[in-house]
């Protein structure tokens, strides 16, 4: 796949050598129209925007989303982010009845932690599986933490702090065998690695639309399995998802939830991030994953070759199944390296017990990763 075609639909790749798409994916110039034409629909229609362009628009990312992750129309519900989807999924679980162990890892993105901590003060265990080189870890070590006590498995598909690409086969088995609920955090693999909700059998799904969605703040989606839905009433539920929100009935008790992943909506989903997230969804449909992934390979195996010509440290798997769209490269003074490396207009970001975190996207070019090494090769003299 030749990138040239695609390239001038985004704006930043004029400006910058972007490669940070783990962080904010490039945005393309048409989000603009698509958020000129919401405002236009609120400044002419009023209320009328609410019936059409814009009850369409949450329609058209739930499609976009469903599309993207193999899932079936109704499994799918838009969240502020994916924190508030990891909330929805932990409101509707209930750790005093049998089942109170949460399994997650110790690579898993810093709101994780937070979030379930604070499931433990309503009696739930934490059980954090440790990576044995800060990189990946192991399926099995996961499985193995799971037994009749677990409620909830949780981990990435991509974890931020490493690329590496978790296998999750034997983790959402593991936790099918002991009747324990899955959960995966798609937010740094989806619109780079291709998945297939539906064929994995996990029962929750989030991750949202700024990183290799190119959809930018405000998209973040729930997948739930569509049986599991059925059996769970979240508590953090609003009207958006009561059976019909606009019957505006004096409620006695909690109403009957909608169906499908509907039921963990709380209350107006957010348009305009749906709305400026639909450019970049539909760039990553049109260009297709499979696509996306074999470019990523390509682009991301240049880097490695690169890497060790300069004998950087790589902090990413090196096994083509086992890392997703990012590679994370360490050397003395690589934080710094950063900022001289955007003085140059090359984008990259640094966080610790990482290094430098290099994402090439379907928009870059081989040349733009030579560039990068040249700059480090003089930065580091
Ligand atoms: C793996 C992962 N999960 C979740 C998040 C954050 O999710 P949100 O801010 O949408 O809640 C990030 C990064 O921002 C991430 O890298």
């Amino acid at each position: 796949m030749s990138a040239a075609p695609l390239r001038s639909r985004f704006p930043i790749l004029e400006e910058e050598t972007y490669l940070a798409s783990h962080s904010l994916g490039a945005v393309p110039a048409s989000a603009k129209e698509a958020l000129e034409g919401y405002h236009e629909a609120w400044a002419r229609q009023g209320i009328g925007a609410w019936e059409g362009p814009w009850a369409e628009a949450i329609a058209t990312f739930n499609e976009q989303i469903a599309g993207i992750l193999g899932a079936p129309e109704g499994t799918v519900a838009p969240m502020l982010n994916a924190t508030r989807g990891m909330a929805g999924v932990a409101s509707a679980l209930d750790p005093s009845q049998g089942r109170d162990k949460i399994v997650m890892t110790d690579l898993e993105f810093t709101t994780s932690y937070p979030l379930w901590r604070g499931f433990e003060e309503l009696g739930a265990e934490i059980e954090v599986v440790e990576s044995p080189d800060g990189v990946r870890v192991p399926a099995e070590a996961i499985a193995d933490a799971v037994d009749e006590s677990t409620l909830l498995v949780h981990t990435c598909q991509v974890y931020f702090r490493s690329g590496a690409l978790q296998q999750l086969e034997p983790v959402v088995e593991a936790a099918r065998e002991a009747g324990a609920y899955s959960l995966v955090d798609g937010y740094q693999s989806v619109g780079v690695v291709p998945v297939d909700v539906a064929e994995l059998g996990v029962d929750f799904f989030v991750g949202g639309s700024h990183k290799w969605l190119c959809g930018g703040p405000g998209a973040g989606y729930l997948y739930v399995r569509e049986d599991v839905a059925e059996e769970l009433d979240p508590r953090l539920r609003g009207w958006f998802g009561l059976a019909d929100p606009f019957a505006y009935e004096q409620l006695e008790g909690r109403g009957p939830p909608a169906e499908g992943a509907r039921r963990f909506l709380g209350g107006t989903p957010n348009v305009p991030g749906l709305v400026a997230a639909r450019e970049g969804l539909e760039a990553i449909r049109e260009v297709g994953l499979d696509r996306i992934r074999q470019r990523s390979l390509d682009l991301t195996d240049r880097i490695l070759v690169h890497a060790d010509a300069q004998d950087l440290t790589v902090r990413t798997p090196r096994e083509e199944d086992r890392r997703g769209g990012m590679v994370c490269l360490d050397f003395e003074g690589a934080e710094q390296a950063t900022d001289e490396l955007a003085e140059q207009g090359i984008v990259v970001d640094w966080r610790p017990d990482c290094g430098i975190r290099v994402s090439p996207h379907f928009y870059n070019t081989e040349d733009e990763i030579d560039e990068l090494f040249g700059a480090l090769a003089r930065i580091r003299g």
